[in-house]
């Protein structure tokens, strides 16, 4: 083994979410039947799957299919995918984008690396230049982005609790966040992954303009977001402006093998994006560019986006609402997140008296994996209760799964929270205060 460098002993490491999946590779390895609601891959949707199938062939059938794959292209992105992009978002939006607002990334998560590394990190003089994440949790991926992970912070959001429905949403605490000359730039994904929150309106619209007052820029990472795949269950608008990066990725609208993440926005940023891709990896394959670019341009992706892709989750999500509404104990104070947008659901279980690792282990003894919360507070310094009092639930399974897992998921919180007795008592009394409604 060569000694490695600082970046190559960062690198090397995996981060957050990707760290559990190994445990539960493992655990599913061992033969024993389980229901994984643990699973962050979309479905894969017999309309959808069809569709790619339809644009591969048409795309074979055509004299394209040469210059698309056995030649090498601009760094920016394959030009009949990006013209399709750009027209669809000018109808779609009343935008006036040119080809140089746009550039294609091998992913979406790489666009993020991409930026944290030229935005984020440590200026020619010396200072810090911070990534801004205004709403913890988010994200997990974002976790192993910046080669200087002292760059990462994150914010403590508030909480908004209705007791009554067991139901919460998370804001964004304004007396807390920062944005000031040493921002390097602010992302936050709406809808979020883990939770399914959808930043309103009013909340993006007075981030971004903290931030353009320092000339900061902001990347909304869409990657569950309108129009493709449209995995929002309320409504809400793109932003777009000087200072925003609106960020996109194809992998909810099927195709999260082909790679391909859209960074649209100023030309300026673009280009230092764009050269910072040639560096690292020449540009994005250009199959997948290609056939996304008929889907585009018929509105196929879009509709089926709307009308099937969206539909699937939704109902997942009521099955599993109704079910934990039917399931869990009264006198539990678990807590649902709104559910807003994304593929998975967000369970936060107050005063859990045990951590959400030993909850996760618990209930793998009773065949069902979730994925414990704390690796989605990427960046967050503060030592916070809550963060081990979460799981991300996925939405993936078969509705007669999630009815028995969580069903099996119910009985298990009402014994850890009746098990508690006078251990878990004693303990409450030494413990820091609850944090109740922040
Ligand atoms: C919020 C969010 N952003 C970015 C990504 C990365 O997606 P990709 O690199 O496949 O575009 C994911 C993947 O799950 C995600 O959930």
């Amino acid at each position: 083994m060569p000694a490695l460098t600082q970046f190559g002993d960062q690198m090397s490491h995996l981060t957050g979410v990707r760290a559990i999946m190994k445990d539960i590779i493992e655990t599913l390895r061992l033969g024993q039947s389980f229901i994984n609601l643990s699973a962050g891959n979309p479905v894969i949707l017999p309309e959808v799957e069809q569709l790619w199938r339809d644009c591969t062939t048409a795309l074979l059938a055509s004299e394209e299919y040469g210059t698309v794959v056995c030649r090498y292209g601009s760094s920016q992105g394959y030009e009949p995918f990006i013209a399709a992009v750009r027209d669809d978002f000018n109808q779609r939006y009343g935008l006036s984008l040119s080809d140089r607002n746009f550039l294609i990334t091998p992913g979406s998560q790489s666009l993020y690396f991409l930026a944290a590394n030229a935005f984020g990190g440590y200026s020619s003089t010396g200072q810090l230049k911070r990534i801004v994440l205004p709403l913890s949790p988010d994200y997990t991926g974002y976790g192993g982005i910046s080669l200087i992970p002292e760059a990462l912070t994150a914010y403590r959001p508030q909480l908004d609790l209705d007791p009554t429905a067991h139901r919460f949403k998370y804001r964004p605490d304004f007396s807390q966040l920062e944005i000031t000359p040493d921002t390097g730039f602010v992302l936050f994904s709406r809808p979020c992954n883990p939770t399914g929150n959808v930043l309103t309106d009013e909340e993006v619209t007075r981030i971004e303009s903290l931030a353009a007052a320092q000339n900061v820029p902001v990347l909304v990472d869409s990657a569950y977001a309108p129009p493709y795949p449209a995995l929002n269950y309320t409504e809400m608008s793109p932003h777009f402006g000087p200072n925003i990066l609106h960020c996109i990725s194809l992998s909810k609208a099927g195709l999260p093998g082909e790679r391909i993440g859209i960074a649209i926005g100023d030309e300026a940023m673009i280009q230092v994006l764009e050269a910072f891709q040639t560096n690292l990896c020449i540009h994005s394959s250009r199959y997948g560019q290609a056939i996304a670019a008929r889907a585009i341009r018929s509105g196929a992706l879009a509709e089926i986006s709307e009308q099937v892709i969206r539909p699937h989750y939704q109902r997942k999500f009521a099955v599993l609402e109704a079910t934990l509404d039917q399931q869990m104990p009264g006198s539990v104070p678990w807590y649902l997140h709104r559910g807003e947008g994304a593929i998975f659901a967000w369970l936060w279980l107050q005063e859990l008296p045990i951590t959400d690792w030993a909850f996760y282990q618990a209930l793998k003894q009773c065949g069902v994996i979730i994925v414990p919360g704390s690796p989605f507070f990427p960046g967050l310094k503060d030592d916070w209760p809550h963060m081990r009092q979460c799981f991300r639930i996925s939405l993936t399974a078969s509705e007669a799964d999630i009815v028995t897992a969580l069903e099996r998921l119910a009985q298990l919180v009402d014994r850890v929270y009746a098990g508690q007795s006078t251990e878990h008592r004693a303990v409450a009394v030494t413990a820091p205060k609850q944090e109740v409604a922040r």
